[in-house]
């Protein structure tokens, strides 16, 4: 059994583009790697790359010591993927969809269509199979795509934001899904742009930007990296003037919000004085908080999203 898919400095430029520049990751078979990127940071693309859907210009994939794309049909078919958005055309049924991606890994179709139904089912989308995906709810094509990952047994399973469109109640049983193939050794890979959406789930994130990986490792690790300071909210009605005078102190990461004022410090030691000069100022300080370092704005911060 493969235990590890390895994407060794991959590229990929489309005309006027550079959407993957040299990038590496490796997934690990019973773990699940975040793939955390802004918009148009390379996910999709690198997924594809990984499928075999777009030929990279430059870089390899292997399993384990395989090259993927050079093995052919039996390899490939031990990875699966979940799409971030249907690929198939608008009038096809989920059933016909679902049933058809069994029949390609070479199940048999009778079987196969009772997989689909059965995949369906547990996304409780079962009412839906003779619809046309063209027509569904954004949330109800969400859950068909994820049935993809339960037609057929895969080593490794590419997840393309599995969460965004769902509401809550499926974002965590989707979340149970994911946990629940990690517990049958496979690994998967679940790319998101919210870091908060795979802080409890990943075992390791990969953080891409403009093509490049920025950092593999846990979150912890992550966090140890980029982490540190805190963070100052001051409510006021007159964020604005807030925010000059926080700035004629020398902060510079300050955030005007619509009835507050947002001041990263070194230190919490620093927020009695920053209060205490908008106070004097007569900004009209209606409350305050502190915290520690906020991870998702230091992942913004390392993606470049923020000063
Ligand atoms: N088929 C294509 N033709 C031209 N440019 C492309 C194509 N596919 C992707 N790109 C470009 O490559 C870059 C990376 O796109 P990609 O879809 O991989 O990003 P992403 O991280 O998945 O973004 P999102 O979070 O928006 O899904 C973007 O600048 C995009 O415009
Ligand atoms: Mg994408």
């Amino acid at each position: 059994m493969p235990s590890r898919i390895v994407v060794e400095g991959i590229s990929k430029r489309y005309k006027g583009a550079v959407a993957v520049d040299g990038l590496s990751l490796e997934i690990a078979r019973g773990k699940v790697l975040g793939l955390l990127g802004p918009n148009g940071a390379g996910k999709t693309t690198t997924i594809k790359i990984i499928l075999g859907l777009v030929k990279p210009d430059k870089g390899r994939v292997l399993l384990d010591d395989k090259d993927l794309h050079r093995e052919g049909v039996r390899m490939k078919s031990l990875v699966g993927y979940t799409p971030e958005v249907p690929e198939g055309p608008a009038w096809a049924t989920p059933c016909r969809l679902l049933e058809d991606l069994a029949v390609i890994d070479g199940v048999p179709r009778a079987e196969a269509r009772l997989r689909a139904r059965q995949a369906l089912a547990e996304l409780g989308v079962e009412d839906l199979c003779l619809r046309r995906m063209g027509k569904l709810s954004k949330g109800q094509k969400k859950r068909v795509l994820i049935a993809q990952a339960l037609v057929a047994e895969r080593e490794f399973m590419l997840m393309d934001e599995p969460f965004t469109g769902l509401d809550p109640e499926w974002v965590a049983r989707v979340r149970e899904l994911v946990l629940d193939l990690r517990r049958r050794g496979v690994g998967v890979l679940v790319s998101s742009h919210i870091l908060r959406e795979l802080q409890d789930l990943v075992d390791e994130v990969a953080v891409i930007a403009k093509g490049k990986t920025l950092f593999q490792g846990t979150i912890d690790e992550l966090a140890r990296k980029v982490a540190g300071g805190a963070v100052l909210l001051v409510r006021t009605p007159r964020p604005a003037e807030a925010a000059r005078i926080v700035e004629e102190m020398g902060y510079r990461d300050v955030q005007v919000l619509a009835q507050a004022v947002r001041v990263r410090l070194e230190s919490e030691d620093e927020a009695q004085a920053v209060i205490s000069r908008l106070m004097e100022r007569g900004v009209g300080v209606r409350g305050f908080e502190t915290r520690g370092y906020d991870l998702e704005e230091a992942y913004l911060r390392l993606v470049g999203a923020r000063r």
